[in-house]
């Protein structure tokens, strides 16, 4: 039996132009519309969530964003509200990707006012934690995922955070090609469930969706899926074709059957 959802998200990134993403939401549309047994969620760019939402309208599949600013509405040129993003469709926002704290300074304190903000208006946060390589060479791994996950989720009270999906992402595992092997996903998602107990409540650690992101594949998926305290995966490269993101749909549903 199955505890948790599983949830797949596609983070397209900074890809993908307007034909380009239709054909893409179209095609997964097409494979996976009556899909129940998992979340799938899609995170296209800012300027193609509006088409990306009515073709997935009236089907499983939800609407994410990379990204978002904490304040509902005001003069923050260049920034994209919560509020904005729910009026076109989104129920999901990735918060803190390492993409983010790397090129655009993202810290824990803005990451932390993202998730209050995307929570108040009904946005489920998908908080990425995740070490450097030079961090899990230095036997940093866990300090730093701590560090990462007690500040993003500083301040909110057990009943705000049961929602929050958390995406353990090795940043030595993004876009390389060299994902973490199972046993090294395994035991992170183990680390983050049991600090999630001591800071929120066995309750919440008990559903909180973790999921693993870093060069995921339809190769893969399965056997990290297997492991029991991932549940489910944020996917880059391979989310921007059609047929490899359908098959780690269903890959990464056979590693939870
Ligand atoms: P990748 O990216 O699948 O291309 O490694 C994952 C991510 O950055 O979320």
């Amino acid at each position: 039996m199955m505890i948790r959802k599983p949830i797949i998200a596609g983070n397209w990134k900074m890809y993908k132009t307007m034909g380009e993403a239709i054909e893409l939401a179209n095609g997964v549309k097409r494979a996976l519309s009556d899909e129940e047994r998992l979340d799938i969620v899609l995170c296209p760019a800012y300027t193609v969530l509006g088409e990306v939402s009515e073709i997935i309208a009236e089907t499983n599949i939800r609407l994410g964003a990379q990204d978002l600013f904490w304040e509902a509405e005001g003069a923050f040129t260049g920034e994209i509200s919560p509020v904005m993003l729910k009026d076109v469709g989104c129920s999901y926002v990735i918060i803190g990707h390492s993409e983010r704290r790397k090129f655009f300074y993202e810290t824990n304190e803005t990451v932390n006012r993202k998730v209050k903000s995307a929570l108040k208006h009904k946005l489920i946060p998908i908080m990425c934690v995740g070490e450097q390589l030079e961090d899990r060479d230095a036997g940093r791994t866990f300090k730093v995922v701590e560090d990462h996950l007690v500040n993003g989720l500083k301040g909110l009270a057990k009943e705000e955070a049961k929602d929050v999906v958390i995406a353990y992402e090795p940043v030595w595992a993004i876009g390389t090609g060299r994902n973490a092997t199972p046993a090294q996903a395994q035991e992170v998602h183990k680390f983050i469930r049991e600090r999630l107990a001591v800071l929120l409540g066995n309750e919440t650690a008990r559903s909180t969706r973790i999921q693993y992101g870093g060069s995921v594949k339809p190769e893969n998926i399965k056997e990290i899926m297997q492991q029991p305290d991932v549940d489910g995966a944020l996917v880059g490269g391979a989310s921007l074709k059609t047929d490899s993101f359908v098959k780690i749909i269903k890959n990464g549903l056979e590693g939870k059957l």
